[in-house]
């Protein structure tokens, strides 16, 4: 609670030793609280933190074993990148000369083998992240606690800094909790995924099983796109019967669009076929991504761009079908 406001409700967690868990939700639902719970930065009103099954409610933050990078990079603006980075170690007794080695080894490993003598405030955004980021594991901690961790690289770079995470946590196992608001980023980097929303632990899997199976319209919703068919103006047929309080629900991916598709022998009675009108088509390099048009409802349908495929424009008339194994139902 922060006076009256209760940023995180009933968090009930378990990290396993060695595993990166990813805490995923939209800005404000508390990620970074429960980061900083876990932290040891803010304390739980009721309940408790423990680490290796001990309480560690009663020992500070600093006093742990632990790599942070906050996602305001805290770094210390007084002191130059190379000290920034030495001072995890001082803490640490680390010798100056092992100092040295660590320091100029992890500026090359963000690629920062330039850097050492700026200030922070002589640095780019992402160039300042990547020095907290360096900063929180260079004294090679059993736990790192990540704020987004690359929010403020651009695609390449972030793609790089990704690999060079996950190259990381297979060579030392270390228990990575990360933050992200980004999606691709949690289904990348996780071997677990824990979904928030208003403060609350919403669903928490492994990545394939959060996209393929969500429990909820929210997951279905913010981890990836989800054609939602409540109401849709036709009959969704499924395999399943379906749970009171749920609506049916089918990934983009999961549809394909023809003028008459080619059914497998044997496979007509396992899909559904209806037919509607393209609204738009929006293409978007290796993916072509329609909208089409059917009953009361609006479906987006994804495919990626292959050779000899027929492409449609708004007003054709076209033909969808899926596999109704590939119908979910989430809770509304
Ligand atoms: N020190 C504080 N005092 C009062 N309210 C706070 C404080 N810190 C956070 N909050 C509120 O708690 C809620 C959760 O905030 P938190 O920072 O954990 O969200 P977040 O999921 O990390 O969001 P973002 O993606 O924007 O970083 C928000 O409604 C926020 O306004
Ligand atoms: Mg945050």
């Amino acid at each position: 609670m922060y006076g009256p406001i209760a940023a995180v409700k009933d968090l009930s967690l378990t990290i396993r030793p060695g595993e990166f868990l990813t805490i995923l939700g939209p800005s404000g639902s508390g990620k970074t609280t429960a980061l900083m719970l876990l932290a040891g930065f803010v304390a739980p009103n009721n309940g408790d933190v423990l680490i290796g099954g001990k309480s560690v409610a009663a020992v500070p933050s600093y006093r742990r074993d632990q790599g942070i990078l906050f996602q305001s990079y805290a770094l210390f603006p007084h002191l130059t990148v190379r000290r920034n980075l030495e001072f995890p170690l001082e803490m640490r007794g680390v010798k100056a000369a092992e100092r040295a080695t660590l320091v100029e080894r992890m500026l090359e490993r963000v690629h920062l083998g330039d850097f050492g003598c700026r200030m922070p405030a002589q640095l780019s955004g992402g160039q300042q992240q990547r020095v907290a980021l360096a900063r929180a594991l260079i004294a090679d901690p059993p736990i790192l606690l990540l704020d987004e961790p690359l929010g403020a690289l651009d695609r390449n770079l972030r793609e790089q800094m990704q690999s060079e995470l996950k190259s990381l946590h297979k060579e030392f196992g270390k228990t990575t909790v990360c933050v992200t608001h980004d999606q691709e980023e949690a289904l990348t980097l996780s071997d677990r995924i824990v979904v928030m929303r208003a403060g609350q632990i919403e669903q928490t899997d492994t990545p394939e099983a959060l996209y393929d199976r969500p429990a909820t319209r929210f997951v279905a919703n913010f981890l990836g796109e989800a054609n939602i068919l409540e109401d849709p103006g036709f009959n969704v047929e499924s395999d399943t019967a379906q749970p009171v309080g749920t609506v049916p629900m089918i990934r983009p991916e999961r549809i394909c669009v023809g003028v008459s598709v080619a059914l497998g022998r044997g496979d007509v009675d396992r899909r559904q076929s209806v037919t509607g009108t393209v609204d738009d088509m929006i293409y978007a390099g290796p993916l072509r991504k329609y909208h089409v048009r059917v009953g009361s409802s609006l479906l987006t349908v994804r495919e990626h761009v292959a050779s000899g495929q027929q492409i449609f424009r708004p007003g054709d008339e076209v033909r969808l079908d899926w596999l109704r194994s590939d119908i979910r139902f989430v809770a509304t």
